[in-house]
């Protein structure tokens, strides 16, 4: 079948990666994708919010999978876009429908969801304009670090921690008055959480579900987890920590009352479920719903699914997962970021790449690049992802950091320490 990949990060060419290699496939496409998805599908200039311009592509290739990368496009509908018109109907769709991807798209929503199915997460209360002297009299009433988050999708910087009462009170006077727009109209107040973070992803058809590798990100641009948040600097996966009867819970007490509360609220969900978790005194805590996969969680979770992901993702659309073997390779594989000088902030774009051909024994999954005349050319702040599989995390790090060292670009950086709180 013909595919279409919608994104055009790390995430986005581990997919094609993945899928490139399917006997399922016949013809890859990813819009708007980069120079490495470029050397292996044929990239699309089309924006992946361009619901008519997607349709109109998915038409004339004759697209049967369309599998939908970054978060907007579903907050913003595209499942049921696809699911409403009478040519697109039988196309796979891989997301949920816009019901379902409120669950990242309004962190009250997701609240109130896991409130519902008694899903254990942190103490909260929302708030909007009106309720605002509520608001600051609820922080009144938390112990510091006091946690804010934007209703809404604000680009990943819509949570804030801070150590300060007064602080806390005129940020959330602030974000009400419009600091994240829209978004932070309705602001969550949460009980902070002290523990130790990790990532679990589950694929579901809304019926049944599979549980993918855990992964564990490092979002701060610094060494020690410091410093501002990124989108990733790096991932392992599996989360050493997470061991079977922690995992057990997490199925039991997260995994399972999430499918089945979409079931109840008969929520159409194909597609990637990504659990933020945080682990306090050996219990797990949601943290936050994303309804894609993670970037880079990607780029170590999909290399070591074994089992081919287009069937995969067919029986996920079809309603059978329950019909698939998982299989699962039992090495481990860490990813690290290679950013352009400047991230989070501001940074240059356009510096020409270097040694990417010699790398060994590691994949390259590109993010922000582009190809120009024949140059490789950063093109985003993360720049590409070196994953690597080895017997345990600490090899495989090895490994990415070894081939790291052969790359080049002007204002290239990376962490030097993924991985550091594992042991
Ligand atoms: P989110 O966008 O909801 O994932 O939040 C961003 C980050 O803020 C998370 O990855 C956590 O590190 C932190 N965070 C969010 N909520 C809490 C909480 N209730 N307690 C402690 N840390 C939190
Ligand atoms: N790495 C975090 C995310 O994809 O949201």
């Amino acid at each position: 079948m013909n595919i279409l990949i919608l994104g055009s990060g790390g995430r986005e060419h581990t997919f094609a990666h993945q899928i490139a290699k399917s006997e399922m496939c016949n013809n890859l496409y990813v819009a708007p994708g980069n120079a490495g998805t470029e050397a292996i599908a044929t990239n699309l200039p089309i924006n992946v919010t361009d619901f008519k311009a997607i349709e109109e592509t998915v038409l004339e290739n004759k697209i049967a999978m369309v599998v939908v990368g970054p978060e907007d496009p579903l907050v913003k509908g595209i499942a049921n876009y696809f699911s409403s018109s009478e040519a697109l109907k039988n196309v796979m769709l891989i997301g949920p429908s816009e019901r379902g991807a409120l669950l990242e798209g309004s962190k009250e929503r997701a609240k109130e969801f896991m409130a519902m199915y008694k899903i254990p997460t942190a103490a909260y209360e929302s708030f909007t304009k009106e309720s605002l002297d509520a608001g600051k009299k609820f922080l009144e009433t938390l112990q510091p670090p006091y946690v804010l988050k934007a209703d809404g999708l604000a680009a990943g910087k819509g949570v804030l921690i801070l150590e300060n009462l007064d602080e806390a009170k005129n940020e959330l006077e602030t974000m009400l008055s419009g600091k994240f727009g829209e978004a932070s109209k309705t602001v969550v107040i949460e009980e902070f959480l002290d523990g130790i973070e990790l990532s679990v992803f589950v694929l579901t058809d809304g019926k049944n579900y599979k549980i993918l590798p855990t992964a564990k990100d490092y979002k701060r641009i610094g060494e020690g987890d410091k410093g501002l948040n990124t989108g990733g600097m790096g991932a392992v996966s599996p989360v050493p920590f997470a061991d079977d009867s922690f995992m057990q819970k997490i199925e039991d007490r997260i995994v399972k009352p999430t499918v089945e509360g979409l079931q109840k609220e008969n929520i159409d969900y194909k597609g990637f479920v990504f659990i933020g978790l945080i682990k306090v005194n050996n219990n797990p805590y949601v943290i936050e719903y994303n309804v894609r996969m993670g970037d880079p969680e990607t780029e170590v979770v999909l290399p070591r699914i074994e089992t081919d992901l287009v069937a995969l993702l067919q029986a996920t659309h079809q309603q059978k997962l329950d019909s698939i073997d998982l299989k699962i390779d039992s090495r481990a594989a860490t990813t690290v970021m290679v950013v352009s000088g400047g991230y989070p902030e501001t940074y240059e774009k356009g510096k020409e790449i270097k040694g990417t051909e010699t790398i060994e024994d590691s994949l390259v999954f590109h993010a922000g690049t582009k190809s120009e005349n024949g140059k490789l050319l950063t093109n985003g702040g993360r720049v590409i992802a070196i994953t690597s599989l080895d017997e345990n995390y600490k090899q495989a790090l090895k490994k990415s950091y070894q081939n790291i060292e052969k790359l080049s670009f002007d204002k290239m950086y990376y962490r030097t320490d993924i991985g550091f709180d594992l042991d």
